[in-house]
């Protein structure tokens, strides 16, 4: 049987690190495609001198043609501008919603079967515009963003409660952004709720507070630290847990940015909801039911995201 193929569309800092866990997992070949020319063909090398230490085989192959993710599998677009200190994902918008108009043209052309998960900020709205620019249908194109978000709220959770990342499950919800909701109710160590894990004296309301804003926080937290560009290996750890659930057709459960169609009482956007990834791609959204303050974040996050839909709306009149 051949080997599936993933284009990743973005050869920059996650890029690079895809192909990297790509390989390690050997999950099929890889086609590195970047505008920039010679960096997507130095990094493929590269990652393929690592083949032989590591024991994997893969094909690796940089480009800047489209031709070359002719027929791929999956393609995992990181293509465009990430943020320095002091901008909001938000800022990004006016260059990445062109970048997203050239590789939506591009998958169309030469990948159309393609799954496509988006990682390019302000999430919601690129990848709501990748799929305008794409015409690929809306269960086959999503956003990462809740099981990044998620992890970065585990991870929290579990030095907090000095037990095993494993262990500890947890959903954030919205947009990809200041709003986002990391919902706490339905956030578990080893089946047993965070606000159960409060009363049983394991930690306190304050700290609990003070972990979800850190969540909320958490890309830019690292923004700062970096100083120059954002996080990388976690965004495509992240990525590939999706990519890897569509190719075995695992049917994980998954926050992710899909397209609404009327859950959530959600018409026309994308924005991050627990869904099931399967061989069809999105094949289930899963609407949990949302109360108190979880609620009314999700609506401030929903707003904040239709607000980014008209902002490219008035960059490109395409978008309708
Ligand atoms: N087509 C293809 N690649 C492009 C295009 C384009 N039109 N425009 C820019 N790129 C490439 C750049 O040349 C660069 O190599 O996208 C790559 C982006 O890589 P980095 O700058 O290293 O950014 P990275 O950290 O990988 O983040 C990418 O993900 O998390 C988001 O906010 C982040 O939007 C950013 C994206």
């Amino acid at each position: 049987m051949a080997r599936n193929k993933i284009a990743l569309i973005g050869a920059g800092m996650i890029g690079g690190t895809l192909a990297h866990l790509v390989g390690m997992k050997e999950l099929g070949d890889v086609v590195l495609f970047d505008i920039a020319e010679g960096m997507p063909k130095g990094k493929a090398l590269d990652l393929a001198q690592s083949a032989p230490v590591e024991g994997f085989d893969a094909r690796l192959k940089g480009t800047s043609d489209y031709a070359d993710i002719a027929g791929a599998d999956v393609c995992i677009v990181t293509a465009g501008v990430p943020r320095k200190p002091g901008m909001s994902r938000d800022d990004l918008l006016g260059i990445n919603l062109k970048v997203m108009k050239a590789v939506g043209e591009g998958i169309k052309a030469h990948a159309p079967n393609a799954f496509v998960i988006c990682i390019t900020n302000p999430l919601d709205a690129m990848v709501w515009a990748l799929r305008e620019f794409s015409g690929l249908p809306a269960n086959k194109v999503v956003g990462m963003a809740g099981v990044l978000d998620s992890a970065r709220f585990r991870h929290f959770l579990a030095e907090e409660f000095n037990v095993s990342v494993e262990d500890v499950t947890a959903f954030v919800l919205g947009g990809h952004g200041d709003t986002m909701v990391p919902v706490v109710e339905y956030s578990t160590v080893a089946g047993i709720p965070v606000p159960d894990l409060i009363k049983m004296g394991w930690s306190t309301q304050e700290k609990i507070d003070a972990i979800v804003a850190r969540t909320r926080s958490g890309g830019g937290e690292i923004v700062g630290l970096l100083g120059n560009g954002s996080a990388y290996y976690a965004p495509a750890s992240s990525a590939i847990a999706m990519a890897d659930s569509y190719l075995k057709d695992k049917r994980r459960l998954l926050p992710c940015a899909a397209f609404l169609s009327g859950e959530y009482g959600v018409k026309d956007l994308y924005v991050g909801v627990p869904i099931i990834i399967g061989a069809n791609g999105v094949e289930k959204i899963v609407e949990i039911e949302l109360k108190g303050e979880a609620k009314a974040n999700f609506d401030v996050s929903v707003n904040a995201v239709k607000e980014l839909m008209d902002a490219c709306r008035n960059l490109d009149s395409s978008l309708k």
